[in-house]
């Protein structure tokens, strides 16, 4: 396992790689490794001669107030784990490698970025894309792996992708949860055992909103007032938002139509999590003629 810590040994190291005419796949995190994380890198694995990894709590995507300081790290162990998943080399660069003194661009993906988390996380997305644009030129894969538990940063980085023309293709992966249903996530650490019991509340609710549009509800108001009620009914738990919305354009959704994504993010005491599922609604209007 290579541990890269600078943008010009990670180059070097690219080289190399290149030089032998292997492929590479790219798994962006930042760390404190989960079996979500560990599957994109199995992933990659499959499909790469070479799995690389980044490993950066990258400052630019949290706003003034939010856990960058207690982000959880433990650069050890995510390096057995990563490599036990085949991963080859982790580029996990100190914040000034990155965004040394007078950095001043930024990557800012329109429209798609304004909508649920980019509502309520001003910039963040801006953050994601800078940081991401900046890892694919570092390292230039021809693959790079996103979890959908993160829906709409994948859509977000597909989007900046096709605008930018970056040479990689976007590989999206579903979400791993644990065995009662919660999306696994570095932030869960966070919740103490009663804020765990309570952060099922948005896997119950997605699947209230799911049962309600298979039984044939159609009124996204309908949906969203079942699964807030559902998120409320749980201790600790603050609604941030529950949206239906259109799986591709993430416009809300006043009839249920198409393919259809149900996304929220909810607050567990201290912590906000976010968690989302997206369905087909194929509706069959029957005409006269047909009866
Ligand atoms: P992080 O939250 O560490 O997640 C890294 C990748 O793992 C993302 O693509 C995310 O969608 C995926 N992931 C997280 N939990 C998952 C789960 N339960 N199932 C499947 N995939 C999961 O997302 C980021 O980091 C950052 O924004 C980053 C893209 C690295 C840019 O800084």
């Amino acid at each position: 396992m290579d541990l890269l810590t600078t943008i010009a040994a990670t180059r070097q190291y690219v080289a190399g790689v290149r030089h032998q005419g292997k492929s590479i796949g790219l798994v962006p995190t930042m760390g404190y490794l989960h079996k979500g994380h560990l599957t994109l890198a199995r992933t990659a694995r499959e499909q790469n001669d070479v799995v690389m990894m980044s490993i950066f709590v990258n400052p630019t995507q949290f706003g003034p107030g939010e856990d960058l300081d207690r982000y959880p790290r433990d650069l050890e162990r995510d390096q057995e784990l990563a490599a036990a998943a085949g991963v080859e080399a982790i580029f996990t660069p100190p914040v000034a490698e990155m965004y040394p003194r007078g950095y001043s661009t930024y990557v800012q993906v329109e429209g798609l970025t304004e909508v649920l988390c980019g509502a309520s996380r001003p910039g963040h997305f801006r953050g994601v894309a800078t940081v991401v644009s900046k890892l694919f030129n570092i390292v230039q894969p021809d693959r790079a792996y996103f979890g959908l538990k993160d829906y709409q940063q994948a859509v977000v980085i597909k989007r900046m992708v096709r605008d930018l023309n970056f040479p990689v293709d976007i590989i999206t992966v579903p979400t791993v949860r644990e065995p009662d249903g919660l999306a696994l996530s570095s932030r869960n650490k966070y919740l103490s055992p009663a804020q765990r019991r309570s952060a099922l509340a948005l896997y119950r609710a997605l699947n209230l909103g799911a049962d309600l549009i298979r039984r044939g509800e159609r009124r996204a108001k309908t949906v969203w007032e079942a699964m807030t009620r559902e998120i409320l009914s749980y201790p600790e738990t603050r609604v941030d938002y529950v949206a239906v919305c259109d799986a591709d354009t993430l416009e809300p959704l006043l009839e249920i139509k198409g393919r259809v994504l149900l996304a929220l993010a909810v607050w567990v005491g201290n912590t906000r999590l976010i968690d989302n599922l997206t369905l087909e609604v194929k509706d069959h209007v029957a005409r006269p003629d047909e009866e």
